[in-house]
């Protein structure tokens, strides 16, 4: 009879919500995922801060250490799984496990998109993989999309729901009229949204997401900081409602084109209509909608964060990992990451149909003016709404406005203009209307 295969030996950096979820899903499936392998997984280390704090039950607590030595300049180790988050000391740690030649997996989506070009280059140089299919849209399998299945395809573009918490936010406002304040808070009681939802609302997360799919689907090394931004804060309930009326629906939307000479990579919220692939995806899932050119579309949907979804996406990374290990190829998909420097296109050459709010007094010409100012910028009115009043109160009133395809650099300009004017009450409000 042979001998059993060693195991196959993984350290964990971090034993949190994702940690967590990792080590039960190897614990619950251990049997099925070594015949899968071809050799057993055993936890070895894992590393935290804190030996005191709860964890998940099936963690081993002779494991925990908080010294990174423990894990890193151990030969033993043939897999480094970083689930701690934030770009130091993690950048570190998975340069020192790639210098070492273990494998790595990463659910870091902060550290690929500020350091993952960098970190690509290295696991190539020493012949390792470098997996990260949870980094982006937690258990939905994108990442392993664009790099396999659409190897033989060009993605033409590409539409992401890609930050739950902002789609949670969004999608209770919508459909209970509540401010984005309220919704907030009671997503932080309930544990959906972060104490800091910075990165989250503010659209940060979503672009470090876009940055990593950018490489995948268009090749590109992209600066995550150069990727125009925008967050949710400033969309109202009255936008909701309005987007409504006119048959649309808001999502904030990660969203990348290839242009040819260019790439255009933007984050903001969007109007989408209410017969769009993406108009159903709501509260915390996420959804991430491709176009091949010889494909057509394509829609992945799911759980886009949560311990066991994201666990899911890690441990199919392990496996990858551990089984090009065991048949004498690591790095080989790693290596067929392809990326290079490209340009990004500047926002003022998007040309789409836009949403706009004015908050406005209502008094003669001032539609006049809004109309004529749009006009002399080649922007052209679609459809147009003014919450009707029943009295002459004198309070402002809403208009809004839905244009035609037209080029943003003059509908910036046109609104500059309208802004300057004494009966604008509030800053006029900008949503893109989105083709998908
Ligand atoms: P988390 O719950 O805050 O867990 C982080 C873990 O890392 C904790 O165990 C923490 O130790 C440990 N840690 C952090 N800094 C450390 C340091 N300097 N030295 C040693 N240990 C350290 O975070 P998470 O939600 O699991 O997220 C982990 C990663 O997965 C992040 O990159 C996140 O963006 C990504 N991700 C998360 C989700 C999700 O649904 N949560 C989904 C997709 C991707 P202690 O426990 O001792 O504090
Ligand atoms: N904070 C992220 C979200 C978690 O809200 O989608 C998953 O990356």
């Amino acid at each position: 009879m042979s001998a059993p295969p060693r195991p196959v030996n993984l350290a964990l950096l971090g034993c949190g919500t994702v940690g967590g979820g990792v080590i039960r899903l190897l614990h619950e499936n251990s049997a099925y995922l070594a015949t899968r392998v071809g050799a057993p997984l055993a936890v070895r280390r894992v590393l935290v801060r804190d030996l005191d704090k709860d964890r998940v039950p099936e963690c081993d607590r002779s494991l925990l250490t908080t010294n990174p030595d423990d894990v890193l300049n151990d030969p033993e180790i043939d897999l480094v799984v970083e689930v701690m988050g934030g770009e130091q000391p993690a950048f570190d740690y998975l340069r020192r496990a790639i210098d070492a030649k273990k494998g790595v997996v990463t659910a870091n989506k902060m550290l690929l998109a500020t350091r993952g070009p960098e970190l690509l280059g290295l696991a190539v140089d020493r012949g390792v993989d470098l997996a990260f299919e949870a980094s982006v849209g937690g258990g939905i399998p994108i990442v392993r999309t664009l790099r396999e299945a659409f190897t033989s395809d060009w993605v033409e573009r590409l539409y992401g729901i890609v930050n739950g918490t902002c789609n949670y936010i969004l999608s209770r406002m919508r459909e209970e009229g509540l401010p984005f304040d309220e919704v907030l808070r009671d997503a932080q009681a309930k544990g959906y949204a972060e104490a800091d939802p910075t990165l989250d609302v503010d659209g940060h997360d979503a672009a470090h997401k876009l940055v990593v799919l950018a490489m995948l689907a268009f090749g590109a090394r992209v600066a995550h900081d150069r990727v125009p931004t925008e967050g949710i804060r400033g969309v109202d309930a009255i936008d909701h409602r309005f987007a409504e009326r006119f048959g649309f629906v808001v999502k904030h939307l990660a969203i990348g084109r290839e242009l040819g000479d260019r790439v255009e990579l933007r984050v903001h919220p969007a109007l989408v209509s209410q017969k769009s692939v993406l108009a159903n995806v709501s509260g915390v899932l996420n959804a991430i909608f491709v176009e091949g050119r010889a494909l057509g579309p394509c829609l992945l949907s799911g759980r886009g964060a949560g311990d066991m979804p994201t666990a899911v996406s890690v441990v199919a990374d392990i496996v990858d990992v551990a089984r090009s290990k065991l048949a004498g190829s690591a790095g080989r998909s790693t290596r067929g990451i392809s990326i290079a420097d490209r340009p990004l296109a500047s926002l003022d050459d998007i040309e789409t149909r836009y949403y706009l709010r004015f908050t406005v007094k209502d008094e003669p010409g001032v539609l006049a003016h809004i109309a004529g100012a749009l006009g002399q910028h080649q922007v052209s009115i679609e459809q147009m709404v003014q919450d009707g009043r029943a009295t002459d109160d004198g309070l402002p009133v809403s208009v809004v406005m839905i244009t035609h395809r037209a080029r943003e650099a003059g509908l910036r300009r046109a609104m500059a203009e309208i802004e300057r004017e004494s009966w604008v009450v509030a800053p006029p409000r900008l949503l893109r209307i989105e083709e998908v």
